[in-house]
């Protein structure tokens, strides 16, 4: 086991370079089973949810080889099961796109319900509900899902709630029905965007990704090809919220600054500075800033993304004043929360509302990451605070961020990753 041991008080500065999406690369990567012949994916971010998905894939007889660590060939061309390996599923949540993307290819699936971090309930009802509009029959009374369509046919979906999961899923078992499928009421997240790309690029029909209509006119001839991933709109924000936290000044480059807007316009509210280049980011706070408190609420995209609310709460814990945090996707994200309390953040929850009451400053402590995006806002509690921070449970961190304490030295934290000697004597 590791954990990582930060001192804080550094200011950050100095540049950062983003690497691909999480959330991109795990609804691309089972794309590829859409298509008998190589994809080769560019920009893919070396973490260990990818490195679970490309091992599904392998297990299903996919062939990957690795060109470098950010780019892949796979083909899917031998893959003949419909059945990826339970215990390697359970391990995240994007294996829940197995299930479109088999269902795309061989009209049937069977599998595991899907891991990932615990907010709360996390339910697939809108996944079966496009599944069934698209002629398949779903049967999840044995603990495992199973799908099988006679005939997979383009269909009229409406979302009950803005979710990214069953949008992905309806738009890979879409992409090679038989005719036209209309997703209405869509996420529209940057990665939702990367997949129709993605997917087009190999010869798919896919118009309106980003909007709330998307048309998909289904194909069976999909072709190989080469797609690089868009850089990682949470990775990025989470170095701007790390940078303002510091008091720093830092450049993130390979970003694309229009999806990081809604993190600026609330850092700017606060009364940090930030400045956009084509595919570049500053951010920097002045000497003698007097920040602001601010109110914000995570909401679906275009809003203020539900996997940065962790981080800008934690910023929040030493700006003078009442600031609120209301989270708008998840039934319960604030677990993180008694974690920033054992470091003196005055912070209340009240079902899906966070009131933070700004302190002076934090102080290091013993910690762990509760989930993967409350594990980045640990990190930046610990670049905060006043001494140590220890911070343990990081495989949560690891899962999703590339090279991340890396990239944190680089530009001035003092942070190291340890082993930790287990004495429980098991
Ligand atoms: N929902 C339903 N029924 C469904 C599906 C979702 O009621 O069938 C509800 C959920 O309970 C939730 C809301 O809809 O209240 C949104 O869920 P969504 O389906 O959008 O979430 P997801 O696809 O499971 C992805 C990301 C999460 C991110 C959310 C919201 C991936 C692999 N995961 O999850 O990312 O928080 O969208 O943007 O893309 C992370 O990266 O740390 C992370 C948790």
């Amino acid at each position: 086991m590791e954990k990582l041991l930060i001192k804080g008080g550094n200011r950050l500065c100095g540049e950062v370079t983003v690497s691909g999406a999480k959330n991109a690369a795990v609804a691309i990567l089972p794309a590829c089973l859409l298509v008998n012949d190589v994809c080769r994916i560019e920009n893919l971010p070396d973490i260990k949810d990818v490195k679970l998905y490309l091992k599904i894939l392998e297990e299903l007889n996919a062939e990957v080889r690795y060109i470098d660590k950010n780019t892949v060939e796979i083909n899917c061309t031998n893959v003949s099961s419909y059945v990826p390996r339970g215990d390697l599923t359970r391990r995240m949540r994007g294996s829940s796109y197995l299930m479109g993307a088999l269902l795309g290819r061989f009209s049937c699936f069977s599998v595991d319900p899907p891991g990932g971090c615990d907010f709360g309930t996390r339910p697939i009802d809108q996944h079966i509900k496009a599944f069934e509009a698209l002629g398949t029959d779903v049967d999840t009374s044995r603990g495992i899902i199973n799908g099988k369509a006679e005939h997979l046919k383009g269909g009229h979906i409406f979302f009950d709630v803005v979710t990214v999961g069953a949008t992905v899923n309806a738009m890979l078992a879409a992409a090679c029905a038989d005719g036209m499928t209309v997703i209405e009421n869509a996420a529209k997240e940057p990665h939702i965007v990367d997949l129709a790309n993605f997917l087009n690029n190999m010869g798919a029909n896919i118009r309106g990704a980003g909007t709330d209509t998307i048309k998909i006119k289904g194909t069976k001839n999909l072709h190989g090809g080469t797609y690089p991933i868009i850089p990682d709109q949470i990775e990025a924000g989470t170095f701007m919220i790390a940078a303002a936290a510091t008091r720093g000044d830092v450049v993130l480059r390979n970003v694309i600054p229009r999806h990081l807007e809604i993190i600026s316009t609330k850092l700017i509210e606060t009364g940090v500075k930030v400045s956009e280049g084509e595919d570049s980011v500053r951010v920097w706070v002045e000497d003698g800033t007097v920040f602001r408190r601010i109110n914000f609420s995570a909401m679906p995209y275009p809003g203020f993304p539900t996997d940065m609310q962790p981080q800008l709460v934690t910023f929040l814990t030493t700006i003078e004043g009442t600031s609120t945090a209301r989270e708008g996707v998840w039934e319960n994200r604030f677990r993180y929360v008694n974690e920033l309390k054992r470091m003196g953040a005055n912070i209340r929850v009240e079902g899906k509302l966070a009131i933070i009451d700004g302190v002076k400053t934090l102080m290091g402590a013993h910690v762990k990451a509760t989930d993967l995006r409350a594990g980045a806002a640990m990190i930046i509690a610990g670049l905060m605070a006043e001494g140590t921070t220890e911070i343990t449970d990081i495989y949560h961190i690891d899962r999703g961020y590339e090279n991340f304490e890396e990239k944190f030295v680089k530009i001035g934290g003092n942070i190291q990753r340890v082993q930790v000697v287990d004495d429980s004597g098991e």
